[in-house]
């Protein structure tokens, strides 16, 4: 396949969403479009899509997050029919270089309980798993 990846654009996301559907990612409410938005603006350069460029279609999504301690990794997604083939690893590969321009330090992912599986992906990539912590949150939206 012949690819670029380049940072994710507000007319990506009806793309990037069909994507993430496809592929089962767990969408919520921030999800919506204007917070989806909102992260881009927020972490110029960190989401990042993967597109065909025969095709000129996204098959490859990753959003990338930055708290100013810490970087994130949400909704890492390659579509069904290329999965297996390393776009995953050359995706990852690619935030994680931004990320290292940036001098981030340490990057973090939560993974659902019903997609353990994955986690073989992201060991085989370098990650390490941390049992010694528990993932909480607090819902601020009603
Ligand atoms: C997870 C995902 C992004 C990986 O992308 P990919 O392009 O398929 O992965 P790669 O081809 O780069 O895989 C690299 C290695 O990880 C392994 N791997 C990939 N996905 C795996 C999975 N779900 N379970 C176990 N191993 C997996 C591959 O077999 C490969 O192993 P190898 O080096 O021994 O050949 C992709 O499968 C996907 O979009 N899955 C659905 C969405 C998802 O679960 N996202 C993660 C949210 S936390």
């Amino acid at each position: 396949m012949e690819f670029v990846i380049h940072e994710m654009v507000e007319r990506d996301l009806s793309q990037v969403l069909d994507l993430w559907r496809l592929v089962k990612i767990e969408l919520t409410y921030s999800d919506k479009h204007e917070e989806l938005v909102r992260m881009l603006k927020h972490n110029p350069g960190l989401c990042l899509v993967m597109k065909d460029t025969v095709k000129n279609k996204i098959l490859g999504a990753v959003l990338g997050g930055y708290d100013g301690r810490r970087g994130w990794i949400h909704h890492l997604a390659i579509h069904s029919s290329i999965q297996g083939m390393k776009y995953g690893t050359i995706l990852m590969n690619e935030i994680i270089r931004r990320f290292k321009e940036r001098n981030v330090v340490k990057l973090k992912i939560e993974i659902l309980k019903s997609n353990i599986g994955v986690i073989d992906f992201y060991k085989k990539i370098g990650w390490n798993i941390r049992d010694d912590l528990s993932t909480m949150s607090l819902s601020l939206k009603e």
